[in-house]
């Protein structure tokens, strides 16, 4: 990030530089694909749709003796109901590097037998790192990542996280996650790049660079799936799966974009949203997965179901009036692959629904088509083996280094009064609170296991909150929990010790969680951690916040009494050194948040309000705006100019604004630029995140960041829902700054 001129373009720019390349194929695969289809039997075919669970393949955990595959069921899965896809890990729980090298080099062996040697495409939520590899990286979750504005930084997780699968033998990642987070109380929240249609394309698109390169086929790079298409994000009891209620327009002006991002980037497969949008359910919805999927993204990959959602169409939905009728109606609206996932029932009935008519093989053929294509791009069919050459790529201290750097851009200063941090490392501090002394809190869900909440299952070789503060102040620790989260234990211990301590470091937040076991009704923060809060606040010493969680927990009246708030949401692994990295100053903090910081329970805007959202004295609630994060030195942000005041439909507006460093620190900066349409023919946000570039300046450094609105940075949907750019004028804004600029008839 140095040089005088960083360049940044907006989002249609880098689709079309992107799109292009990233998972293409040699030009004889489509031959290859029709060729092998044209030998397969029908039931070999259907076989290629079913996807299971490592389960149904499985050993019971009391019969592990180290190699947890019970090969006479694996036998059944592949050479009886010839399955194509397998997914998850034994006893949901990670699985060490050469458990995994054994495990898949059987899982390919048994494909090898099978009349077509089809091989298996192994599916993992490699979500924030190798999920279920024993040691593997694990980065800060997507909501962190978003706030380091950093697309090196994204890209670059792609890549590592490939090479750490690759070198596991698993051949798919689910992954990434392009639901839009506008639901704060949504337990998956923490799994978007935030609540900016814009920065979660972007960021997701430079992940798929990362991850799959310009070839998935080379040994360290693997397919990505883009989930959960679409709509999924926004229940609107917040609770996971359940009902979203909203239109076409927000599904084209703020859920879609993301996807299309990811479409133009590469990515090959789809998986489907498992709830339902306005009454329909994501796996019955054609509209959605052919009309706009195919027919306006362009998609050609295949779209897999999520997690049993087929059969939830007839047990759960009721818009199939029998199982016979939930599989017929997916596969008919366009759902290539079953994630059936712990049965055949699908094989079996979809044999059926074909052999009487039902579905037409023709319907069949395309499913299977597609998934072999992906089969055959990701050079499976060249080499389905793990690659020895891969272990010694696995967790090496320089992917440790990228993800250290990834927390420390991902930690958002909100708050420093007068100054308070960083602290001296001679300062005496009591470290006390819930998320102090646990590894969960720093990962969430998807770590070690699906909740992420086994703390025994998490590797002990990284640092807790605690530890982390150990390693870097040179004895200056005292420690005292407090509370559990739910539970007050010792706060009389905490406010003793805090009477010789200089300042307090209190940890609050949630314990990990993921999906509907992370439901919640309110996003008040638990009664015994504002009990500890309070008890803290009266002892008079400084306190320093830090709120460790996976959504945005409501703290206005203690981020009012501390001095300083640290949101550190869920950094990864190397978080706690990299948040002791910021206390301490070793590292200027520059993570701005990714969304907007609820005030209060049912106070929540997005930055992007509507102008009747701050009609008639009302004004938009937050605690700390989109864009929030401090720094521990300034910056200037001046001249802001366009190419052009007047342009025409299909030109680009070049914007440049010089930043410069006034404070006596180096450090990064985020530039942010945004856009207001002034009139439309429907009513239009007041302002949309267009562009937006990283600058690393020393003290009294200045840079000019030039920043490019394409043409499709004016268009919006209009009253048809089809993208309109109409004449007029529009606002180009950066902190402060404001420019006008005509768009001409
Ligand atoms: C989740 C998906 C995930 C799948 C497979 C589902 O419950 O919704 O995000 O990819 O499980 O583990």
């Amino acid at each position: 990030m140095s040089g005088t001129l960083i360049k940044m373009k907006a989002m249609s720019t880098i689709l079309l530089a992107t799109g292009v390349m990233a998972g293409c194929s040699a030009p004889n695969q489509d031959t290859r694909v029709a060729d092998l289809l044209s030998r397969m039997t029908l039931e070999e075919k259907i076989g290629q749709m079913t996807q299971v669970t490592f389960d149904v393949i499985g050993k019971p955990e009391a019969d592990n003796d180290g190699f947890p595959i019970d090969l006479a069921k694996l036998d059944t899965a592949i050479l009886k109901y010839h399955v194509g896809s397998i997914l998850n890990t034994p006893y949901n729980k990670a699985q060490d590097l050469e458990t995994w090298n054994k495990m898949m080099t059987a899982v390919q062996d048994a494909a090898q037998k099978s009349r077509l040697k089809i091989p298996v495409i192994y599916g993992i939520d490699a979500i924030h790192g190798t999920t279920y590899t024993k040691g593997g990286t694990l980065f800060p979750q997507a909501i962190n990542l978003a706030a380091t504005f950093n697309t090196e930084l994204a890209e670059k997780e792609g890549a590592i996280t490939a090479v750490e699968m690759k070198a596991s033998g698993m051949t798919w990642n689910f992954y990434p996650v392009l639901d839009v987070g506008r639901q704060p109380l949504w337990s998956r929240f923490w799994e978007t790049y935030g609540e900016d249609p814009y920065l979660a394309g972007v960021l997701g698109a430079a992940y798929i660079r990362g991850h799959q390169g310009d070839d998935y086929s080379q040994p360290d790079k693997a397919p990505t799936c883009l989930k959960h298409y679409i709509g999924y994000s926004m229940p609107f009891n917040g609770k996971d799966r359940t009902p979203a209620h909203f239109g076409e327009r927000l599904l084209r002006d703020v859920f879609l974009p993301p996807f299309q991002a990811g479409v133009l980037a590469g990515s090959p497969t789809v998986m489907l949203n498992s709830g339902e949008v306005d009454g329909m359910p994501g796996h019955a919805n054609k509209h959605y997965l052919n009309t706009i999927l195919r027919g306006e993204l362009g998609f050609t990959g295949f779209t897999v179901s999520d997690w049993e959602d087929i059969k939830r169409l007839y047990t759960r939905d009721k818009v199939a009036a029998s199982p016979e009728e939930a599989v017929k109606m997916a596969v008919m609206a366009g759902v290539d692959m079953s994630m059936v996932p712990y049965d055949f029932s699908f094989y079996t009935i979809l044999l059926g629904l074909v052999r009487s008519g039902e579905v037409p093989e023709s319907r069949i053929d395309e499913a299977v088509s597609r998934i072999l294509k992906v089969k055959f791009d990701s050079g499976l069919f060249d080499n389905p083996y793990p690659n020895p050459d891969l272990k010694a790529r696995f967790a090496t201290a320089e992917s440790r280094e990228a993800n250290r750097q990834a927390a420390r851009e991902s930690i958002v200063l909100a708050k420093n009064e007068n100054n308070l941090l960083p602290l001296k490392k001679d300062t005496r501090l009591l470290i006390t609170g819930p998320t102090a002394n646990l590894l969960q809190v720093l990962n969430g869900g998807w770590t070690g296991t699906w909740q992420g909440d086994n703390e025994a299952l998490l590797d002990q070789s990284n640092h807790t909150i605690l530890e982390a503060f150990q390693e870097q102040s040179g004895g200056k620790i005292t420690y005292a929990e407090g509370t559990t989260f739910q539970q007050a234990v010792n706060i009389g211990e905490a406010v003793k010790k805090a009477a010789s301590a200089d300042a307090i470091l209190l940890c609050l937040g949630e314990k990990a969680y993921c999906e509907t076991p992370g439901n919640l009704s309110s996003l008040d923060l638990d009664k015994a951690q504002k009990e500890l809060a309070e008890a803290m606040f009266k002892t008079g010493k400084p306190v320093i916040l830090l709120m460790l969680q996976g959504r945005p927990r409501v703290i206005t009246e203690l981020a009012d009494q501390s001095r300083a708030v640290i949101l550190g949401m869920l950094p990864g692994m190397e978080g706690a050194g990299a948040i002791a990295d910021v206390v301490y100053g070793t590292y200027n903090p520059d993570g701005k948040l990714p969304f907007t910081y609820p005030k209060s329970v049912n106070g929540h805007s997005t930055y992007d309000y509507k102008p009747l959202e701050v009609y008639d004295g009302q004004s938009p609630q937050w605690l700390y705006p989109f864009g929030h994060g401090l720094s521990y030195t300034t910056f200037e942000t001046s001249a802001l100019t366009v190419d052009k005041k007047e342009f025409r439909q299909g030109e680009t507006v070049t914007v440049s604004v010089t930043v410069k460093n006034t404070g006596t620190v180096a450090g990064k900066e985020s530039v942010l630029l945004y856009l207001q349409d002034e009139a439309a023919l429907v009513s239009r946000p007041n302002r949309q995140l267009k562009a937006f570039a990283k600058v690393f300046l020393q003290p009294g450094e200045s840079q000019t960041v030039t920043l490019i609105l394409a043409p499709d940075a004016f268009q919006y949907t209009g009253p048809d829902y089809k993208p309109r750019t109409d004449p007029g004028t529009f606002r180009v804004m950066t902190g402060s700054l404001a420019e006008t600029i005509t768009l001409l008839n």
